[in-house]
Order: structure tokens, then sequence, then C-alpha cells
């Protein structure tokens, strides 16, 4: 038996996981709604596993305390593992396994949502029209036919992106060191930010591209350019983002991720008083439009997750020498 203690639970993915578990009867989940932090590592003892997602902390203090419990796998069910400290989980004979590909789709079709939305700004449309005003005044949109869209790390979710952007009619600049030729023309990163009318940040967040999107590079930009961010919010240098949209450099801001994002993600916090004042000021611009990480949320990307979850897990239990989702 593997008895899994599973993080950050939400009602959404039990029935989900009720289905996958038919086909594991060795693997048991018990689901907490808590974070995984500090403050609640305690609650991994008795535990031979631990399932996390994207806004649990995994540090050196709570992988060590992990590990003392007797935690040996570490499965996330999310693709992106910006926050685990792998080398101290490798150190501490931690094995960490991960969902690295649910649905590229979905997060590329998310993309496309905020991109049409803001361009045709069919958000203030739904309102307009639910009132019976029907004037056009401030709706004007534009064609995402012929222009120049620069998408930032082309891997699974970008390639699912320009393979939808093409279909636009867009001219694609892509910028990612480690990708060849395709139907996109390859781009510095410079250059893509010098001459794209949209810019798609699809990378994952690492030492190397935190805050890639800084002063310095808004400063290249085309006034009035369109930013989408469904990656990771720390891509994004957020009070620099926020100079631009005052000065006009930034047209449109599209986010699903936020760097302070383990704040406020994920739950219902209308009766509350929010404290982060520059959340507070991005969602007061008119060309600014948030979702709380809901990129990955279809129905197809959940099953995937619980299925390849313990998938993972199974792996694990059967004390498989190669884990096929291991992060090293
Ligand atoms: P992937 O690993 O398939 O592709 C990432 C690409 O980024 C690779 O081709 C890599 O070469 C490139 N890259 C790495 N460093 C770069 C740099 N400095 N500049 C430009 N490109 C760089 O990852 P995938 O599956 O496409 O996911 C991308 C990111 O999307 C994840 O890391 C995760 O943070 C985020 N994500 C967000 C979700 C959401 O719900 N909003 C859901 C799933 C993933």
């Amino acid at each position: 038996m593997m008895k899994v203690a599973l993080f950050s639970s939400q009602n959404y993915e039990k029935p989900f996981f009720s289905e996958a578990l038919k086909d594991h009867p060795q693997i048991e989940l018990s689901y907490f709604s808590e974070s995984l932090n500090e403050q609640t590592t305690a609650l991994c003892q008795g535990f031979d596993a631990v399932c996390a997602f994207v806004n649990d902390t995994l540090n050196k203090t709570v992988l060590t305390e992990l590990a003392e419990s007797g935690i040996q796998t570490l499965a996330l069910r999310c693709a992106g593992f910006n926050n685990v400290d792998i080398k101290t989980a490798q150190a501490l004979g931690i094995k960490v396994v991960r969902v690295p590909a649910y649905s590229p789709e979905a997060v590329a079709e998310h993309c496309i949502a905020l991109m049409l939305t803001l361009s045709r700004k069919t958000h203030k449309a739904y309102n307009r029209v639910r009132e019976d005003n029907f004037d056009l005044n401030g709706l004007l949109g534009f064609n995402l036919h012929n222009k120049t869209i620069g998408v930032i790390g082309a891997g699974k979710i970008g390639q699912a992106l320009i393979a939808i952007l093409n279909g636009f009619g867009a001219n694609i600049l892509v910028y990612d060191p480690n990708i060849g030729e395709g139907s996109y023309t390859l781009s510095s990163l410079d250059m893509l930010l010098e001459q794209s009318d949209i810019i798609s940040l699809n990378c994952p967040l690492s030492e190397a591209t935190h805050h890639m999107i800084n002063d310095n590079a808004f400063n290249k930009m085309k006034p009035g350019v369109m930013l989408i961010n469904t990656s990771r919010g720390a891509l994004i240098d957020t009070k620099a983002c926020i100079r631009a949209l005052k000065n006009s450099t930034l047209g449109y801001l599209g986010l699903d991720v936020y760097e302070q994002e383990s704040e406020l993600f994920f739950k219902n916090r209308s009766d509350e008083i929010i404290q982060d004042d520059v959340f507070s000021r991005l969602v007061s611009f008119p060309n600014v439009l948030i979702t709380g990480h809901q990129g990955f949320f279809t129905q197809e990307a959940l099953e995937q997750i619980a299925n390849v979850t313990l998938f993972n897990l199974q792996e694990a239990l059967d004390r498989r020498s190669e884990l096929t989702n291991q992060v090293r």
C-alpha cells in the first residue's frame, strides 16, 4: 500500500482522482485543502508520498521535514516545478515526479481566449448588452490576421499555440534557444520584443527567465503591444508592467498567472480586503484582463492530471529504477 497526502486539494479534482484510483487499488489518497508549506508539513506524518500543486512550497525546510517523516516520493500534479528545490530533494533521496503534459492545448486555447477577449472586448460587450446598451463606441478591436505575434518559449504549449495562430494567418516570431525551424520565424529576443504586436510568454520560470520582461524589455516593445502571460507570474516584473501600462507602452495585458499569486489564487476571497496593492492596481486598468491560473482547467486536462499522477505514484510504489516522469 502507498498512503499519499494530497495538498491544496479542490473539490473539482476529486471525481477525476476517484475514477483514476479504480485502476490503482494499492494507492490511498487523503485530501488536504491546506497548501503545503512550513506550517503544514506536520500533516505528512504517517504518509509515504506527498502530492502537491503549483503554489505549494517545497523549499529546503519543507523537504527536510518531509524526508524526516519518511516521505520518499513527491508527485506534482502540474508541469512546472519552479516551486521545488530539486537539488535538496535529490540530496534527501525524495523522488520528484510531475505531469509533463496534461493538455498543452488547454493552455494554448486559454492564451487565445485572453488575446481575443482583449482585442474584441467581448467582456465589455457582454455587460453592455445585458444593460440594453448597444453602443459600439469603445469596443473597436483589431484582427489577429497579419499581425506579428511573438512566442517566447515554443515547447509543448508554445507549439500548440503556434498551430492555432497559423490558422489565424498571423506572422509568428519565436524566441526559444532550444528549438529548430518550423512554421514560424526564429528570432532573437530583442527582435521579437521590437517587432511583435502581441507577445505570449510560454517558457518556464527559472533563474534565467525571472523578470525577463522588465523595464528594459518594455522599452524595446512597440507602443500599444499586447502581452499575454499564462506561464508563471515572475517572468514579468509586475511593477515595471504597471509603469508600462501607465505610459501606454503596454496597450493590453492578459494574465493567467501573477508573481504573488500564492497569496491570492484558487480561493474565494470576495469577503476579504485584498492587501496586495500591486495586484489591485493591475486589476484597475481597463485594458488588463486577469484570470486566476485557469489555463489548465479543462475536463480533458483534469482527467490527464489524475491518470498521470497515479501512474507516477504507481511506478514509485513498484520501485521502478527509472521513473518515466521524474524531474532530474
Ligand atoms: P515545455 O518544457 O514543453 O516548453 C518550454 C519551452 O521553453 C522549451 O522549448 C524551452 O526550450 C523554452 N525555454 C526555456 N528557457 C527559455 C528562455 N530563457 N527563453 C525562451 N524559451 C525558453 O513546457 P510547456 O509544457 O510548454 O509549459 C510551459 C510553461 O507553462 C510551464 O513551465 C508552466 O510554467 C506553464 N504552465 C501554465 C499552466 C497554466 O495553467 N497557466 C499549465 C501548464 C503549464
